[in-house]
């Protein structure tokens, strides 16, 4: 990480002003170069986190954008939605502006790498899309743990890459020459659905990801490939009882 003088890496303002050019388009290109397959995605996040779920739940949505996940959270728990992007978060207020759910979704400006809350302040945390954009996975789960409180649950879903080998070969090549193409056209931006390949190779594997959030002390790590490998879901729990070291 290469840090500044605020403490915001200039590769983080670099991802931020990258969500930034694009936040107006963000929502419309989600739908369109997922085939609305993104709906489909948050909705299992819900319904996986859901059995686990106190009555009464605070859930945080870290890197929560526009705040899609944190909407659809929102019909069965209080949520957080909190993102370093200010114009992704706009477009999540005006979503939720005169409807039912602002009373049920708080948007908080703030970074994943140093979370502006108390350690054990969440009944669960989640986090779409978001982990892959983190320029360090292992402080960012480090910090989603401080948040979480004793029995709390992690679920992330992320980009993956399918093993089928057809489905494989198809599935990068939509990846690396249609969709960067299509993400240009309809947002004016090169730089973001290049970006967006690029980030998804580099990802760790399911596997490799799974062994890190051991790493930093979940428990009960499970994950399931969905649409044929293209995304992971994981689900994880905070220990009830924290063995002191
Ligand atoms: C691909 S979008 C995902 C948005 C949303 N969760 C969804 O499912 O559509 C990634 C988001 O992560 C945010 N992000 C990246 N790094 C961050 C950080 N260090 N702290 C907070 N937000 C961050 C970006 O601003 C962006 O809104």
């Amino acid at each position: 990480m290469s840090g500044c003088a605020d403490g915001v890496s200039k590769e983080s303002r670099q991802i931020k002003r990258m969500f930034a050019s694009i936040a107006h388009r963000y929502d419309l290109l989600n739908r369109l170069l997922s085939f609305s397959l993104d709906r489909r995605w948050r909705r299992l996040v819900v319904q996986r986190l859901l059995p686990s779920l106190p009555s009464k739940a605070v859930v945080l949505d870290l890197c929560t954008g526009t705040g899609d996940l944190a909407l659809e959270l929102s019909h069965k728990a209080r949520v957080i939605g909190c993102d370093f992007c200010h114009p992704m978060l706009i477009v999540g207020k005006e979503k939720i502006k005169n409807s039912e759910l602002a009373a049920r979704v708080r948007f908080v400006e703030g970074d994943a790498l140093q979370l502006p809350f108390p350690p054990r302040s969440f009944d669960a945390v989640t986090i779409a899309f978001g982990l892959r954009n983190l320029e360090d996975y292992t402080s960012g789960l480090r910090e989603m743990f401080r948040v979480l409180r004793p029995g709390g649950m992690l679920v992330i879903l992320e980009f993956s890459q399918p093993q089928i080998p057809v489905f494989k070969q198809f599935y990068l090549f939509y990846l690396t020459w249609i969709l960067p193409k299509v993400g240009q056209c309809l947002s004016g931006k090169v730089g973001p659905y290049a970006y967006l390949p690029q980030s998804v190779k580099e990802f760790p594997d399911s596997e490799t990801l799974e062994r890190l959030i051991q790493q930093i002390g979940f428990t009960g790590g499970e994950y399931s490939l969905l649409t044929g490998g293209i995304v992971s879901l994981h689900l994880a729990q905070k220990p009830a009882i924290i063995p002191v070291k």
